[in-house]
């Protein structure tokens, strides 16, 4: 279905953003891999995570969504306990999310028993080598596999996993947690490098689950995580903080509407998360944090935003992993800055459910914007407004659609999206969502 974005008034008002997608996905799976119930609060209810839920039912655990005390829904997993996934009876459909998919092939990697991995068009397309590589040093076995390691694949999980010491090629926090579930069931330390720090949200859950995972710096910019194998994990209340990523969307929204004043109340805001907070402050956006809190290992907080001037300036490189599911939307900000935002490191973007760093110039473009691809980075010509009046092609991606619709509530002329499907993946509200704010959608 396509939508159009039409130049609104002001945005104002209080939201709270769906559950956070990474952390959803890896309540249901340690949940699963836990002996006993685990009882989590606002999951995210969006296509990904209710394909990762669908994927632990049909690997042995008892997945169940149910109204809780006070009238609110809670998930409620029981699990299997460490390496005691069965064989499901049918491929495991991961849809849209690369997430859902590549943890949960670390888990069943750690397990006695062979499952088909399968999703949608463009996670088809994606890379599973980088997965797949360090689970076969840990024992699994690809059975089969399409195109140089993409999906559809069989994997065969090891009966005796062996514990490795493993550096990630890339700084992705797929392939760490993946290679981390996998090690739940091996003897010994698993222990895992990387250059860079990813989101740490598998191991400040493993270790909220009862595991022992010690992580320390390596490196200016790394982490070393050690992983003690075949722990008994047990179920563990879980209460999703609201995902900064979805939190994106309306923030950057609301500054570069005229007039604007947003709260978005439990905001994740884990420093490894937070890398697009740091960079529209250092370009001059009004966001301030109140009601910091901590629940289970992460931290939380209430932001306001306010419609403030931007201006350009150079992202580096090493902040890429704290906000690499950000560009989009940062390229919209940067659009609106007065001056050139030169975002720098962008390889992984191709990766994603999309070749964001080609959409991201195709988007912008489409608006009228000024917007070069020179190697790995991106480079905005910020005029302090934008034309609009394109069509954005949403390429299977959630995060273009909405990226797109936030750059037509202020743009002179609307912006159209050719299909809003994919928002459903990580935020199924965000067009009611916006609107209750003051966003013109139609
Ligand atoms: C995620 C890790 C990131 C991110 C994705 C969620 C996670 O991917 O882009 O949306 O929950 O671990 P990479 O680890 O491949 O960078």
């Amino acid at each position: 279905m396509p939508l159009e974005a039409r130049k609104c008034q002001s945005l104002t008002g209080r939201v709270r953003v769906p559950g956070d997608k990474s952390i959803s996905h890896r309540a249901l799976i340690l949940g699963a891999l836990a002996v006993g119930e685990t009882r989590i609060s606002g999951l995210l209810e969006g296509e990904d995570v209710l394909n990762t839920a669908k994927a632990m039912q049909a690997l042995g655990a008892k997945v169940e969504r149910r109204a809780d005390d006070t009238g609110g829904i809670a998930w409620s997993v029981r699990g299997v306990g460490t390496g005691g996934f069965a064989t499901p009876e049918a491929p495991l459909d991961f849809g849209n999310s690369g997430t859902g998919c590549r943890l949960v092939m670390g888990a069943v990697a750690g397990c006695p028993i062979r499952a088909a991995f399968d999703g949608d068009g463009s996670l088809r397309s994606r890379p599973m080598r980088r997965i797949l590589d360090p689970l076969e040093l840990m024992g699994a076995r690809v059975i089969s596999q399409s195109d140089g390691g993409r999906l559809p694949l069989t994997l065969e999980g090891a009966r005796d996993p062996l514990p490795i010491v493993y550096r990630t090629p890339v700084a992705s926090a797929q392939i760490k947690s993946a290679v981390l579930l996998a090690g739940l069931s091996a003897p010994g330390v698993t222990t895992v490098i990387e250059r860079e720090a990813s989101r740490d949200h598998t191991e400040l859950m493993l270790k909220h689950f009862g595991a022992d995972v010690i992580s320390v710096a390596d490196g200016a910019h790394g982490r070393k995580i050690s992983l003690t194998g075949q722990p008994e994990l047990h179920g563990a209340a879980v209460t999703v903080p609201a995902d900064p990523s979805s939190a994106a969307f309306p923030i950057v929204a609301a500054l570069i509407t005229e007039g604007s004043d947003i709260v978005l109340s439990d905001v994740m805001t884990n420093p490894l998360r937070t890398g697009l907070f740091v960079t529209l402050r250092e370009m001059g956006a009004s966001i301030e944090e109140s009601e910091t809190r901590r629940d289970a290992g992460e931290p939380m907080a209430q932001l306001r935003v306010r419609a403030s001037k931007l201006r350009g300036i150079e992202v580096p490189p090493e902040r890429a992993p704290s906000m690499i599911d950000e560009y989009l939307v940062l390229a919209v900000a940067a659009a609106f800055a007065e001056g050139t935002t030169v975002m720098r490191g962008l390889h992984e973007l191709r990766v994603k459910e999309s070749d964001r760093l080609e959409a991201a110039a195709a988007m912008l473009r489409a608006g009228g914007v000024a917007v070069e691809i020179a190697g790995d980075d991106l480079i905005v010509e910020g005029r302090g407004h934008v034309p609009g009046g394109g069509l954005v092609t949403t390429h299977m991606d959630h995060r273009i659609a909405m990226s797109a619709l936030v750059m037509g509530c202020a743009s002179d002329a609307p912006v159209k999206v050719d299909d809003i499907a994919f928002i459903a993946t990580s935020f199924p509200d965000f067009v009611p969502m916006m609107q209750r704010l003051g966003a013109d959608f139609a």
